[in-house]
This record gives structure tokens, sequence and C-alpha cells, in this order.
């Protein structure tokens, strides 16, 4: 699977905070801020030869649609999905939370395009609204589902908060089948990945598993506190939340871990191509 370009990923991270300066400090759902940040995204896609369609949510709080991107290839019928939502909260920028989860699947789904493997499996990335006021985007996503195209989606992988300063490694449902390539790729860095007893039910993952669909996911933790036990096998600070910006103004482009976003967007790819692409070549 290709070494995903964690600079590449922070450059999206930069677009997306330099939009939220723009637009009254965020990027909250039914804000300039929102929907500046889909049209960075969208356009990124297009240009990359994406089949991307917007959803607006017939069930939000707020105006502010889905953006979903399907990659051509593979059979229809086995799909896998790659989400994470793009909305933040009003009190600031939203880079960890969860412009860090947005970028590494835009950054990612770009290399996916210029490599254009053979396809195994048909994969589709989802952009999320709506999350913030209580996984909205997602519910109204799935609820829009046919049985036959829900039943065609084999696994889905949600990313929400992927860049925490003091960073943890979670995985959610860590010992299912589903996990096991995210899994996978963080025990060949030897980092022994934790459940991410944090995020249930919390995040887009959670629409998806009411439905059926397996699910897992990376996360780099919130407002919860780091143990000693976990700083002495991950580094950091033991007794300090995994990120004390969560939900908060100071969550900017200086609230990112770039070796916990790397190695999220390296093990995404390296899920991606497990799951999903076959015999063509696939380049290291
Ligand atoms: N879904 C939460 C949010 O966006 C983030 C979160 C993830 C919180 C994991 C706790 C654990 O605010
Ligand atoms: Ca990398
Ligand atoms: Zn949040
Ligand atoms: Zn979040
Ligand atoms: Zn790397």
């Amino acid at each position: 699977a290709p070494d995903i370009s964690v600079a590449n990923v922070q450059a999206h991270l930069a677009q997306l905070n330099t939009i939220a300066s723009q637009n009254g400090g965020n990027r909250r759902t039914g804000t300039a801020g929102y929907s500046q940040s889909l049209a960075y995204v969208k356009a990124k896609l297009v240009a990359a030869g994406y089949q991307v369609s917007e959803q607006t949510c017939g069930s939000c709080t707020y105006g502010g649609n889905n953006l979903i991107a399907d990659w051509q290839g593979g059979p229809a019928d086995q799909v896998t999905m790659f989400g994470a939502h793009l909305d933040g909260v009003s009190a600031g920028p939203g880079i960890n939370d969860n412009g860090s989860g947005s970028s590494v699947l835009l950054e990612t789904a770009l290399v996916l395009a210029q490599q254009n493997p053979t396809m195994t499996r048909h994969v589709r990335f989802a952009w999320w609204t709506g999350e913030e006021q209580g996984l909205q985007g997602s519910q109204y996503y799935v609820s829009q589902l046919g049985s036959t195209q829900r039943s065609a989606i084999k696994g889905y992988y949600n990313f929400d908060m992927v860049g925490s300063p003091n960073a943890g490694y979670f995985i959610n449902n860590v010992n299912s089948a589903t996990s096991a390539p995210m899994k996978a790729y963080w025990d060949s860095l030897n980092l022994q990945p934790e459940e991410n007893v944090e995020g249930q039910g919390r995040s887009d993952d959670a629409s998806f598993q009411s439905a059926g669909i397996p699910t897992s996911g990376y996360a780099a933790g919130a407002s919860a506190t780091k143990t000693a036990n976990q700083a002495a096998k991950w580094g950091g600070t033991a007794g300090r939340a995994y990120d004390s910006c969560y939900h908060s103004a100071c969550d900017t482009t200086s609230n990112i871990n770039a070796t916990v976003l790397d190695r999220s967007a390296d093990g995404v790819a390296y899920t991606l191509w497990k799951t999903s692409v076959g015999s063509g070549p696939v380049p290291s």
C-alpha cells in the first residue's frame, strides 16, 4: 500500500484552518465555514476523477450537505466505505475534530486516484454534515439506503480526531474481523492499540453499526485522560487529556500531532488496499 504524505494531509488542514479564520472562526454545519470546507474537498475529488454527489440532509438541524465520493471499479455489491465528519463546533476551527479525519480521507482518496489500481471491492468515501448535532448526517445517509444498498456495504471505517496532540492509539471494535487490517498496521509499528472506549457510540460509525453494518476506525482520543500505562507505551503526558483543546478555540493547526496523523493516514491506505485492491500493481 502507498505511504501517504503527512505533509499533504497537513496542507489540507491548513486550508481548513484558513477557511475557519475567514468565516468567523469555525466550520459549523449551516455556516459558510462548512460550505467552503465542502467545496474545498469536493473540488479536489472532482479534479481527481471521482464521481461526487452532495446529499441534502432531510433530518438535520442546520442546512449543510453530506459529500459522497465513489471511485470507479470493483463490484457494486461489495462496497468498502470510509467516512469522517467534516463539520465542527462553533467554538473553534475544528482542526483535530475533525479536520484531521477529513484530511486523511481526502489525501488517501487522491492517492487512490493517482495509483488507479485494480479494485476487488468498490470504494466509497463520505464526509458527513451535522455530526456535532448528534450524528445527523450519517444517520440520514443510512436511513436512505435501500436494503440492497445497505447489505452491499461490507465495512464502514470511521475517522474522528486522528491527530490528537497527546495521542492515544484507539480502534473501534479493535478485535473484530473488520478491524483486522487497521490493527495489523498499528501492530506492525508496535503500538499496542486499545479499544476506543471513549468514542463508543459518539461518532458516525454508530449510525452504521445500528444498521447492522460492520464498523471500525481509528481515533487518537478526545477529552479523556491519558493513563500512566498509556504514556509508558505511547509517550506523551499521563494525567492530561488526549486533546485539551477538544471543542475549543485552540483546536487549530497547532493542535495536531503529526506522528499520529501520519500513522493514521498510512493505516487507512493499508486498510483500503488490504480490503479493496486486487491483483493490479500495488506500489509501495
Ligand atoms: N464524536 C465526538 C465529537 O465529534 C468526538 C469524540 C470522539 C468524542 C471520540 C469522544 C470520543 O465531538
Ligand atoms: Ca506516511
Ligand atoms: Zn466534536
Ligand atoms: Zn468529532
Ligand atoms: Zn509513515
